[in-house]
């Protein structure tokens, strides 16, 4: 298990990594989990992320659909948030476990919520508010793929 942890001081910041993540090939076939507090920015961090990715329009929050489907040139991106989950035949239900085993790159706000249902993630996002409004971002990698991405950020991040 590889823990870094990084202050972005205002959104730009929350951009400037997310831009740094998109480059990193291992994100193509990789699933992260956005942990905090309502607030904390986890939806900002991944809205930057797909615009870093390539996905264009209107990027719809998945609040009431637990997921949204996107699309990146040459790369499927699932947005999940599971704060109203509470039904795990919905797992079932909603082909979770086929999306989940599919290639693509897989996102989650509120992963604690269906916490016995998913995979271990390979990079966990932790962000918390700090009293200068600044967040605290812990990076966990979980797995070979989640070490490789914080290697290879550690590489981009340098430059
Ligand atoms: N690094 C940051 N510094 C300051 N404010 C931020 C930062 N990241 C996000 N924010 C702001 O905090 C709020 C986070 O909201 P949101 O992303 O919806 O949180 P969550 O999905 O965790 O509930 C947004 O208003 C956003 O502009
Ligand atoms: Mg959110």
């Amino acid at each position: 298990m590889i823990v870094e942890s990084l202050v972005w001081h205002s959104e730009a910041d929350t951009a400037q990594f997310a831009t740094a993540l998109a480059t990193q090939p291992a994100l193509r076939h990789a699933f992260i989990e956005l942990q905090g507090d309502l607030g904390a920015g986890k939806t900002t961090f991944v809205r930057h992320l797909l615009r870093a990715l390539g996905v264009q329009g209107r990027i719809k929050s998945p609040t009431y659909a637990v997921v949204e489907p996107h699309e990146a040139p040459g790369l499927a991106i699932w947005h999940f948030d599971f704060y109203r989950f509470s039904d795990p035949r919905e797992w079932e239900d909603a082909g979770f476990r086929d999306l989940f085993a599919s290639p693509g790159l897989k996102l989650a706000e509120w992963p604690e919520k269906a916490a016995a249902l998913l995979p271990p993630a390979d990079l966990v996002i932790q962000l918390q508010v700090q009293p200068d409004e600044s967040r605290r971002a812990t990076l966990t990698a979980q797995t070979t793929t989640g070490a490789a991405l914080l290697q290879g950020l550690k590489m981009e991040m340098k430059t």
